[in-house]
């Protein structure tokens, strides 16, 4: 039987929503995913990795709405964002599903008939305190605030009480089968603190759910009673279902569900490890085998999040540093379930020291010399000498605790142990000094034999990063003359003695920049953060805003700044004088479109430098979706024209 005689491993990332711009945090669970799927494709495995966006609600209404677009308009822009970061990121899913697609609505209006005929959902009214931005009930001893509201917990925004009629999930009715079988799979949910969790919600006895709104117009409607739409939650976790193929490629379900792993933020524990088992028991499924609940990307302490603007953008960092440092630190930095706070000095501090350092240097160095004393191809590997049978035994042992360790997810486990490989082999090529032996003739074969075992031992280590570092391990490949891709490698079968003598490496090119902090925060000064709109509301007095100098600028030139995506570096007419600055907009906007345009500047701002490029002001933009809309003059306004 060749046909699928691999082992099936189906991954998923949750479905992010799409009122919100990707952020690190969004970026992060898709990053375990992507690392953790090449990895099981090392392995031999018939992967399948799915991610996507969740595309209905009250939540996506009320931001279309806010931005004066349909929700499905907001939905198709927003999903390009996320889908041009997965593209920086390297991230190699298999299918992205969207909820708005027939074929999960389908699929979900046939699950939900399904649970109506077998007596799992009845009809009857609800009251409670829902909160918008979480789309999500409060739970009953959330206690009232002193206005007699109550406040989410999640977000801190005010909760609002809606009583409708709806259809309730009997999930009271799975409390037991579902203790049962958190006893019988003690480690579905990870880490075990989360299962303990988990467990205790439920002990404490469950209320049926209400998976119906009739206040909610953009969702799935109810076939049989079109009055109401489906809970987005119900909705969006069926998501694993119908991106495999659930009613629509029948084979492929069978192949891949249920789901090896679901990975998830912590804060949507109690939707995948109670609600969403008790739906798949309810609809005669099997159960997914694990929920790996990770921590969060903090700043300043608090979860990184649009709603606290606070979010870190990804690109900023991108721009400068490609995809791999940003994955090597987010992996090797926190262990997978705990909360980690990001800051660009630890960021910094890493690539400098593993990347550039350790890593970058060993494969420089090493490279170099083969190239400089043996023309790229080490043909003479003299005597093997007991030292140098370390490299080799180290080898062995690595190659299965890293394999070990990714196996349980313990990313930032399997990184620590390759650098400790790494830097054995620094030691070795430091303890043997071949820079040494090169200036000796008669010691030509022992040096060969050097060069030769530290090249096995990096050919040996790339298929080991390539999960988490796929751009630069691809690099080092070809440096190190590998003709075949580098993902037909066998990660259980990888063997030391792999480079051939006769093989010949390439004269490297630099891999990771190596960039100096106070640069670097320069540069992201007027960018990192997107703010919130709650959060700049702060009042100000009259005064304050006198001292803000805005007015008409005309510009009279524009280019985009080389080596980014967005940038735009213009000559403005500010009536007085004509200054340079720089703006986030040639996404939205052409250079040459841009020419001739009169827009609003602030020109009493701190001069700030972009990327390089100096900024003498400030254009004034809406966000929309992420892109920045310039407001036009349509009236003849001469440039300087003072604007209140
Ligand atoms: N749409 C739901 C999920 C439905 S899944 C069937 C949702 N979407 S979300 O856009 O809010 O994304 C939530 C996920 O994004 C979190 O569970 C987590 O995986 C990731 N993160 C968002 N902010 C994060 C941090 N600050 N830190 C780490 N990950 C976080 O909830």
């Amino acid at each position: 039987m060749e046909e699928n005689s691999k082992e099936s491993f189906y991954i998923t990332t949750p479905i992010y929503y799409v009122n919100d711009v990707p952020h690190i945090g969004h970026a992060y669970t898709t990053i375990i995913a992507d690392a953790i799927s090449r990895f099981k494709k090392l392995a031999d495995c018939d992967v399948f990795f799915l991610t996507g966006t969740d595309e209905h609600g009250q939540k996506v209404e009320k931001a279309a709405t806010e931005k004066g677009l349909t929700p499905l308009e907001l939905a198709d822009k927003v999903v390009v964002n996320f889908k041009k970061l997965w593209e920086a990121l390297h991230i190699s899913y298999d299918y992205f599903i969207r909820t708005t697609q027939p074929l999960h609505e389908k699929g979900v209006q046939k699950i939900f008939q399904k649970l109506m005929d077998k007596g799992d959902i009845y009809k009857g009214v609800y009251e409670g305190w829902y909160c918008i931005s979480d789309e999500t009930f409060l739970s009953d001893d959330v206690p009232l605030e002193e206005e007699g509201c109550k406040i989410c917990p999640d977000c801190g925004k005010k909760a609002h009480v809606v009583s409708e009629d709806c259809y309730f999930f009997k999930l009271s009715a799975y409390q037991k089968s579902l203790l049962d079988f958190y006893q019988k799979n003690p480690t579905f949910v990870r880490p075990q603190s989360r299962m303990n969790e988990v467990v205790s919600f439920v002990s404490q006895g469950l209320k049926d759910l209400s998976i119906t709104r009739t206040t909610v117009k953009w969702g799935i409607s109810l076939p049989r009673d079109p009055s109401h739409t489906i809970y987005v939650w119900f909705d969006a976790l069926h998501n694993y279902l119908t991106g495999i193929g659930y009613d629509w490629e029948p084979k492929h379900f069978r192949q891949f569900w249920p789901a090896n792993v679901h990975l998830i933020g912590k804060d949507i524990l109690r939707h995948h490890a109670v609600f969403w088992p008790a739906f798949l028991m309810a609809a005669e499924f099997a159960l997914p085998k694990i929920v790996f609940a990770h921590g969060w990307w903090l700043r300043d302490e608090t979860k990184m999040s649009k709603s606290k603007g606070n979010v870190l953008d990804p690109w900023a960092i991108l721009e400068t540093f490609g995809p791999d440092p940003l994955r090597y630190f987010l992996l090797r930095e926190i262990p997978v379930g705990l909360d980690g706070n990001f800051s660009h000095e630890g960021f910094i501090h890493r690539v400098n020291s593993d990347l550039a350092n350790d890593l970058g240097n060993l494969v420089q160095r090493l490279l170099v010399m083969i190239h400089n004393y043996f023309g790229g191809q080490i043909n003479n590997m003299g005597e093997e000498k007991d030292s140098d049978r370390r490299l080799h035994l180290e080898f062995d042992l690595l190659k299965e605790k890293v394999g070990q360790h990714y196996e349980e997810y313990a990313l930032n486990r399997a990184l620590e142990e390759i650098w400790a490989y790494i830097n054995s082999v620094n030691k070795y090529l430091a303890e043997n000094e071949p820079w040494k032996l090169a200036k000796d003739n008669a010691r030509r074969g022992r040096l060969g034999r050097i060069l030769y075992q530290a090249a096995c031992a990096l050919r040996g280590i790339i298929p080991l990063i390539f999960p988490v570092m796929p751009e630069s391990s691809q690099k080092i490949w070809k440096f190190l003359g590998e003709k075949a891709p580098l993902q037909e490698e066998n990660f259980f079968g990888l063997e030391f003695f792999h480079f051939k003598s006769d093989q010949k490496t390439q004269k490297p090119a630099p891999l990771f920049p190596r960039v100096n902090l106070k640069d670097f925060l320069k540069e992201e000064e007027s960018q990192e953060i997107i703010p919130s709109k709650e959060e700049t509301m702060d009042v100000i007095t009259f005064d304050e805003f006198k001292r803000m100098d805005f007015k008409v600028g005309e510009i009279m030139k524009a280019e985009q700044v080389e080596g980014t995506e967005k940038l735009v570096k213009m000559e403005v007419n500010i009536g007085t004088e004509t200054r340079q600055m720089v703006a986030g907009i040639a996404d939205k906007y052409s250079p040459e479109e841009l020419v001739g345009k009169k827009v609003i500047v602030i020109v009493n701002l701190k001069p700030a430098v972009i990327r390089g490029v100096e900024s003498r002001g400030m254009l004034l933009a809406a966000e929309v979706g992420g892109q920045a809309i310039l407001p036009i003059f349509t009236e003849d306004v001469p440039a300087g024209a003072k604007v209140r």
